[in-house]
């Protein structure tokens, strides 16, 4: 498939890439410091703001799916921010433009109404990231895009790529899991065709 991948040089975004290469697809990596992209071969990057749909709209026509993983850098994380929505707003808009129907897209955990003290504390902490995740996810399901939203939990770095994935809730006992879980999941979905216009909360498989 033809991948476009937006936030590539991130976290999870770095291992969409890795993954998408090893199952043989073309990837573009759209970023706005390729110069943090380790090169790689049959990676086409491109260097673009993933907050206007114009820069998106210039490098998406022909591709097949569009994989999304944008987050504030650590120090934003806690302050008010519109950064994910924004950047979703601009990538349907090009994704309009440009005729590219698929997205899966990066959300998180805590906007699960789960209860007990750990959810809560963190549910606090990250308010305002969250606030912009659910713009996100809002502008994202009033699109009649083939949307797949995942809903991590905390990630972690790891080479462990399997996971569990639950529509609409969270998978028992999920606490925690490898970014690499989340890029396979995310490609998983758009190589199946599977989980369209679903919320899908995550897990690791063990
Ligand atoms: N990390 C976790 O534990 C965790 C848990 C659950 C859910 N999530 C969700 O997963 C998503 C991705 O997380 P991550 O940890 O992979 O993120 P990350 O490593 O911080 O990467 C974020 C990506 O967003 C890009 N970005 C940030 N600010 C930007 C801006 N102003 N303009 C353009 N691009 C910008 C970064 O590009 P640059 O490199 O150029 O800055 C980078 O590619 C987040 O939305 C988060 O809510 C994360």
């Amino acid at each position: 498939m033809r991948l476009f991948v937006i936030g590539a040089n991130g976290r999870t975004g770095t291992e969409i890439i890795d993954l998408a290469r090893m199952r043989g697809h073309e990837i573009t990596a759209f970023v706005r410091s390729p110069q943090k992209l380790a090169a790689a071969t049959s990676v086409r990057v491109v260097q673009g703001d993933p907050r206007r749909s114009e820069s998106i709209v210039a490098a998406l026509p022909g591709h097949d799916a569009v994989l999304s993983a944008i987050g504030p850098p650590p120090r934003e994380a806690f302050r008010p921010s519109t950064l994910v929505a924004d950047c979703a707003r601009a990538t349907v808009e090009a994704m309009a433009v440009t005729g590219v129907t698929r997205l899966a897209i990066v959300s998180a955990a805590i906007l699960f109404p789960e209860k007990g003290l750990y959810f809560a504390f963190f549910r606090w902490l990250t308010k305002h990231h969250a606030r912009d995740l659910l713009a996100m996810e809002s502008i994202v399901k009033s699109t009649g895009l083939a949307w797949t939203i995942a809903r991590p939990p905390r990630l972690t770095k790891s080479a462990d790529a399997s996971f569990r994935a639950l529509r609409d809730g969270l998978p028992p006992g999920s606490r925690a899991m490898s970014f690499r879980s989340v890029a396979a999941f995310m490609l998983d979905a758009v190589e199946l065709r599977s989980h369209v216009a679903e919320i899908v909360g995550l897990g690791a498989a063990s």
